[in-house]
């Protein structure tokens, strides 16, 4: 992976960054990783075994020995398709709640390694920056107000069919955020070589471009 080109993007949760990695990747054709799907494919196989999202060893067995395929946009996980079931908010939840455990991300920590293939990769999550891929050529914390935030979020629930209230996301969504910055280990932060790309007032399009032009100047 040494001289494998990467992008890193961090941010807060439904700040676009996902989006907007995945549009700079198909740009620039690299290969994806969307770090935040692992911890939520672990939360969801936690689920699935019964075991307890606070049970650390027991958890950080599970993401050892996750059987998951990414095939395209589909992810299958045990060889059954949960590319939906991992987006709920119940298993978002799960997900900040066991990836707030060191053995855990310990455990994650090569599997999302891997995803650094030629001929290059952009990853997206809240420590791709600092843990990682500490050596990425470009870093960028993607972020937007909590307001815009939710308000996205919110959309994005109805576009799905889904019962969605505003209020509800707005504070579950702050709570993500308090327990995603607060953790011992890898906290959500920008790091201090990384670009700060502020969302709040700017299109996915406007997004995509300042990150590709800085990569520009880079390569
Ligand atoms: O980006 P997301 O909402 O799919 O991430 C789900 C949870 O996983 C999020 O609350 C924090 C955690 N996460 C993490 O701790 N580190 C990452 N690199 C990606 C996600």
């Amino acid at each position: 992976m040494l001289n494998v080109p990467v992008i890193a993007i961090d941010g807060p949760s439904a700040s676009g960054k996902g989006t907007v990695a995945q549009i700079v990747a198909e740009r620039l054709g690299f290969h994806y990783l969307d770090s935040g799907a692992i911890y939520r494919l672990t939360a969801l196989a936690a689920q699935n075994q019964g075991v307890s999202w606070s049970d650390e060893q027991a958890v950080a067995a599970v993401a050892q020995y996750l059987d998951v395929v990414f095939e395209g946009e589909r992810i299958l996980l045990a060889g059954e398709d949960v590319s939906a079931a991992i987006r709920s908010e119940q298993i978002g939840s799960g997900a900040s709640q066991v990836a707030a455990l060191p053995a855990v991300r310990a455990a994650l920590l090569a599997r999302q390694q891997a995803f650094a293939q030629m001929p290059g990769l952009v990853g997206d999550g809240r420590d791709m920056a600092s843990v990682v891929f500490p050596a990425a050529q470009l870093k960028v914390f993607l972020t937007a107000s909590a307001a815009a935030r939710a308000e996205r979020r919110y959309k994005q629930l109805i576009g799905r069919g889904e019962v969605a209230d505003l209020a509800v996301i707005t504070a579950d969504l702050e709570a993500r955020d308090a327990r995603d910055r607060a953790r011992s280990v890898a906290p959500l932060a920008q790091a201090p070589d990384a670009y700060l790309l502020d969302t709040t007032a700017m299109g996915i399009d406007e997004a995509v471009n300042q990150v590709v032009a800085w990569w520009a100047k880079k390569a």
